[in-house]
């Protein structure tokens, strides 16, 4: 019996209206655009202004968006899977209220935390779902409201975050496309480098908490980015090299979005050239788990059945890995 495979076949994405530029940051904190650019290379990032609005929103709208792509009743849903670290709330999950505004009635629902590798470790997930030939249509959210934990008064951290969300659809594969492979990690030693100190079960919020400004990102900037770089890397050269994909087969390299100087090292290693790797950081920023479905959605047009397609990504944990792909349709041919 010949072993189903698992395809992308379909996106959806929302970013909020509310454009935050190098200029805006610039009033907020002693910074420049051009310490931005030449640093991080983010220009501006989206910003979820809405009162009363968080992460399920924002993946609702995404997941609305994705259904009304490819023409799918939501009761056609089996399973959602949101990866976040800014849920609404510890619980009920994001996911589960992703369901109720979208009224997926049908789907069981749950909420993976692996930081920036969220997106990746959720379609992995869903890929077995349908690999196991129990599943058809699981779909992979990933949602971040970073603005809701970033301190607009620390320079290191406000510049890099933006708040979006994007999905995909994951069904059996008709032909050979399809999710091909993947290389997982997490490494628990790295955690102290990039975290949120207070919130969980460890240090539950107290005023103590809140005035030491515990519930916001805390980054070692560097350290972090030494290990973006070397992990993201390594694991994109070995994927090409496992499955003998030359820079010139590979059709692109879909990065996580943390700093261009990141992606372009990782482009290197890899031998590729910037024109096959899906780059879009200067308008949205980091988006922690959003940031690699988000490039997929703009992108989709251009992406053409066979692609051979690399994910990679870096984040808090530490977490990291590539998954290989080929695509499974002509973007510019879906209605
Ligand atoms: O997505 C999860 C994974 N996260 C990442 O991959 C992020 C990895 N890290 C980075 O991208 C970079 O480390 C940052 C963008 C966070 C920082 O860039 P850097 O080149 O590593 O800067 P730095 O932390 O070494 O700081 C250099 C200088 C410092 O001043 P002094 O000590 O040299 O006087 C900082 O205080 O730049 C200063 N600085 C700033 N100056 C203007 C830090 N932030 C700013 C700022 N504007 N926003």
């Amino acid at each position: 019996m010949t072993k189903i495979k698992a395809a992308i076949t379909g996106i959806g994405g929302y970013v909020p209206d509310y454009v935050l530029t190098n200029d805006e940051l610039s009033t907020m904190v002693d910074t420049t655009d051009e310490w931005i650019m030449q640093r991080i290379g983010i220009k501006e990032r989206r910003i979820l202004k809405e009162p009363g609005k968080a992460t399920s929103d924002l993946g609702a709208r995404a997941v609305k968006d994705l259904l009304t792509r490819t023409g799918t009743s939501p009761d056609e849903i089996e399973v959602l899977i949101t990866a976040t670290v800014t849920p609404d709330m510890l619980f009920p999950t994001a996911s589960n209220l992703i369901a109720h505004k979208t009224r997926l009635k049908n789907a069981w629902t749950f909420d993976l935390a692996a930081a920036c590798s969220g997106f990746l470790f959720g379609l992995e997930t869903a890929a077995n779902f349908i690999e196991s030939g129990k599943y058809k249509k699981v779909i992979v959210v990933g949602s971040d409201k970073m603005s809701s934990i970033v301190d607009y008064t620390d320079r290191t951290t406000c510049p890099l975050f933006g708040d979006a969300a994007a999905c995909v659809l994951v069904e059996p594969s008709t032909d050979e496309n399809g999710v091909i492979d993947q290389m997982l990690h997490v490494d628990g030693s790295g955690g102290p480098h990039l975290h949120m100190k207070a919130g969980g079960s460890l240090r539950p919020a107290t005023q103590e908490t809140v005035e030491n400004k515990e519930h916001f990102v805390f980054q070692e900037g560097q350290t972090v980015f030494k290990f973006a770089v070397a992990n993201m890397a390594d694991i994109s050269v070995e994927m090409m090299k496992k499955h003998d994909i030359s820079p010139d087969d590979l059709a692109w390299l879909v990065p996580h979005q943390a700093n261009m100087r990141i992606i372009e090292a990782v482009a290197r290693r890899m031998g590729i050239s910037r024109d096959q790797v899906m780059i879009n950081i200067q308008r949205y920023g980091n988006t922690t788990a959003a940031t690699i479905p988000l490039c997929l959605w703009e992108w989709e047009d251009k992406l053409k059945k066979g692609d051979k397609i690399i994910l990679s990504a870096f984040g808090g944990g530490f977490t990291w890995g590539a998954i290989y792909l080929k695509w499974a349709y002509d973007g510019a041919h879906k209605a």
